[in-house]
C-alpha cells in the first residue's frame, strides 16, 4: 500500500536519510523543513520528494500544514519526528533563549505534529509515530540542559502517545540515537568530540542511514505489535 509519510526536518541530516528511505519502501514521502530553503530545493530535485516548510515549534503551522497534506493526499499514515536543533552552552552561561527555543522546536514539535495526525490515525484504525530522541535525553551531557529535557521528555511522551494509540490500531516509538555524522555535530569543539567518540565503544560516529534503518522497521506495516518501545541506536555509547 502507498501510505503517505511525513517526515519533519527531512530534507537534511538524518531527515534526509529517513525521507529516502522510507521513499525507497515505497512510501509517498512528504519532508518538512524548518528554513534552509537552498538545501531543501536541492533535496527535492535530487530525489523527486516534496517539500513543506513551516515552523514545527508553531502549533497552529502543524495543524494547517498536515491539513493541507491531507487535503492533497488523502491521509497521513506514517509520522516521522525528526525536526531538531541545538543551541548547546553549559548551565552558567545557557539564556532562556537558548532553553526555550530548543524546548520548543525539539519536544512542543513533536506534541504539534501527533496533534495534527493523530485523530486522523485514530478514526482509520492505522498509524506510526517515531518519535527521535537521542542518547543525551537517556544519559544527560554537558552542556545539554536544554536537548537533553527535550528528549527525554519525548521518551515520556512516546510512551504516554503509545499507551492511547494502541487500541486502535496507532503504534508510538521513539529511537534513540548516538552520535551521528551530520552537520549538527559541527559546533562540537575538537577536543571535546574526541572525548566522545572515544566514549562510543564501536568506535566511531554512526551514519544517517543506519538510523533510516530503524525507522524503516518501527513503520513497517507487520509491526504493529511494537509500540511504546524506545530503539537505542549508539554504538553501545549508553546501554540500558
Ligand atoms: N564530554 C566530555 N567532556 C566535555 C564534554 C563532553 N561531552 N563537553 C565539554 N567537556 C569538557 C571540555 O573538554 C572542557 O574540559 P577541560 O576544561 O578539561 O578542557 C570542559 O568540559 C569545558 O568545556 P569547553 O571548554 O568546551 O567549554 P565551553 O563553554 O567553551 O563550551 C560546550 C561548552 C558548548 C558544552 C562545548 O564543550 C560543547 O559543545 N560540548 C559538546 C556538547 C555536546 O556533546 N553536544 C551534542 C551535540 S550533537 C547532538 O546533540 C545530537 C545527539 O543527539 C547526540
Amino acid at each position: 500500500m502507498n501510505r503517505v509519510a511525513v517526515v519533519t526536518g527531512g530534507t537534511r541530516g538524518i531527515g534526509e536519510a529517513i525521507s529516502l528511505k522510507l521513499q525507497e519502501k515505497g512510501r509517498h514521502v512528504i519532508a518538512n523543513y524548518g528554513g534552509n530553503d537552498a538545501a531543501a530545493k536541492a533535496f527535492s530535485e535530487r530525489t523527486g520528494i516534496a517539500v513543506q516548510k513551516w515552523d514545527v515549534g508553531d502549533h497552529k503551522s502543524c495543524i494547517d500544514a498536515c491539513a493541507a497534506i491531507e487535503a492533497q493526499y488523502g491521509q497521513i499514515d506514517i509520522m516521522v519526528n525528526n525536526a531538531g536543533i541545538t543551541r548547546d552552552a553549559t548551565m552558567m552561561k545557557m539564556t532562556f533563549e537558548q532553553w526555550d527555543e530548543v524546548i520548543r522546536v525539539d519536544l512542543t514539535g513533536c506534541f504539534n505534529m501527533a496533534k495534527a495526525v493523530f485523530a486522523g490515525m485514530r478514526e482509520r484504525k492505522w498509524g506510526r509515530i517515531v518519535n527521535i530522541g537521542s542518547v543525551n535525553g537517556q544519559g544527560g551531557q554537558i552542556g545539554q540542559v536544554n536537548y537533553a529535557a527535550a528528549k527525554s521528555g519525548i521518551h515520556g511522551f512516546t510512551k504516554s502517545l503509545a499507551a492511547e494509540g494502541a487500541r486502535y490500531g496507532v503504534t508510538a516509538n521513539a529511537i534513540a540515537p548516538g552520535y551521528i555524522g551530520t552537520e549538527m555535530l559541527s559546533t562540537i569543539p575538537e577536543n571535546v568530540m574526541e572525548k566522545i567518540i572515544a566514549q562510543i565503544p564501536v568506535g566511531r560516529l554512526g551514519q544517517p542511514e543506519e538510523i533510516a534503518r530503524g525507522v524503516e522497521f518501527l513503520t513497517s506495516d507487520n509491526a504493529g505489535f511494537i509500540t511504546g518501545s524506545t530503539l537505542s541506536i549508539n554504538g553501545g555509547q549508553h546501554m540500558y
